[in-house]
């Protein structure tokens, strides 16, 4: 089988070519480290994990009801298009799995194109450093598009291609030569607003599946996210101011196609939805505004945090009704993301522990039978 056979629309076969753009860079400075970028390469060294071992991928999921949330999550709820299908739970069951599919094929593309973005910056940022940290990003984004791609094939059983505005974003971001623009494009919009999907959908999935796999690799963003703040904040501190409002323009029209990525569309056209009606649907949702607005929570504190928060930006955020999230406790929320994976764990061994003394004791019992039986 191939994941082509899986795709509800039909995806290229051809790959998708970017052409490189500017230079790989080779340095002869092998000691001039800065502590944190490599107390921050070490930490993606220590906790790499590996999904085959990590996801208890032997629990049930039910592909008209991954996350198990509930209908007034469905943007057209409550509008006549809901009215029609609401007493069909096939058809909400279909709606519901066709949604699923298409959020975490994003992710699934994402991952993709964070995978080659880390390894451009690996080629390209000039220091020891940030190459090192950047290649354990590589294998990071290996391992969460290997645990994506899972998801989907084996548990969802449906994928979307990618969509256009994720993948004119990352066009924009790959073909650029500058060495900050993957940093820009990638650890701060793309995933930046990865990290507050997944996090709204861990915290509001009850299935155990895509909660372990949500928040395992939330734990690995959060050092993807600090590098990027890391390395720009040095970095833009030094720049011109036409240069950074150069940055400042591709944050604000990242930021925008960012917000359009989440509407679904071609779920509906998919399914014979009325797209326009749908959409106005989208835009009403008292849900959807909500998810949108959380949507920015670790962009806006981030863009604010290397300094780019010019009148542009902050306008951007105004319009879109995001700019108190710049205030948001970045690093709060990260250490937030780091216990929950923990805890996850914790939770998982305290469960093993009591499966193994029930089998010990089902095993002693079985034991005792026997003799019982014999001195009677
Ligand atoms: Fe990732
Ligand atoms: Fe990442």
């Amino acid at each position: 089988m191939t994941t082509h056979d899986l795709y509800t629309i039909p995806a290229e076969h051809a790959t998708w070519d970017v052409e490189m753009q500017g230079a790989s860079r080779f340095t002869w400075e092998y000691d001039d480290g800065r502590d944190r970028l490599l107390s921050l390469y070490q930490k993606g060294k220590d906790k790499q994990w590996d999904q085959v071992h990590r996801i208890d991928w032997d629990i049930e999921v039910d592909p008209h009801d991954v996350l198990g949330l509930p209908d007034e999550t469905i943007a057209i709820y409550g509008t006549p298009q809901w009215d029609r299908i609401k007493g069909d739970r096939k058809a909400v069951g279909e709606l519901k799995q066709h949604m699923t599919s298409w959020q975490f094929s994003q992710f699934l593309h994402g991952e993709q194109g964070a995978m080659i973005c880390s390894a451009k910056i690996v080629e390209s940022v000039p220091d020891l450093d940030a190459k090192f940290y950047a290649a354990t990003q590589t294998m990071d984004e290996a391992r969460h598009a290997e645990t994506y791609a899972r998801f989907l094939q084996d548990k969802v059983g449906l994928l979307y291609p990618i969509n256009e505005h994720l993948k004119a974003l990352l066009d924009d971001t790959l073909s650029d030569s500058r060495w900050d623009m993957p940093y820009l494009g990638m650890q701060v919009l793309i995933e930046g607003l990865a990290l507050a999907a997944f996090g709204l959908l861990r915290d509001m999935t009850d299935k155990p599946l895509p909660k372990q796999i949500l928040a395992y690799v939330m734990q690995d963003e959060a050092r993807h996210v600090a590098f990027g703040r890391l390395a720009l904040r040095d970095y833009y501190a030094g720049l011109s101011s036409k240069e950074k409002e150069e940055r400042e323009d591709f944050v604000v029209e990242g930021c925008y196609l960012m917000r359009d990525r989440f509407r679904q569309q071609e779920v509906w056209a998919n399914l014979g939805f009325d797209v326009e009606e749908s959409m106005k649907s989208v835009e009403n949702s008292q849900y959807f505004k909500l998810f949108q607005s959380l949507l920015f929570s670790r962009i806006a504190p981030c863009v604010k945090d290397i300094g780019l928060f010019g009148p542009k930006v902050q306008n951007a955020f105004a319009d879109m009704g995001v700019l108190d999230m710049a205030g948001v406790d970045l690093a709060a929320l990260m250490k937030q993301d780091e216990d929950l994976a923990d805890l996850i764990d914790m939770e998982k061994r305290e469960l093993l522990v009591r499966r193994q003394e029930v089998e010990q004791t089902i095993a002693m019992a079985d034991a005792e039978v026997p003799e019982q039986a014999t001195a009677s």
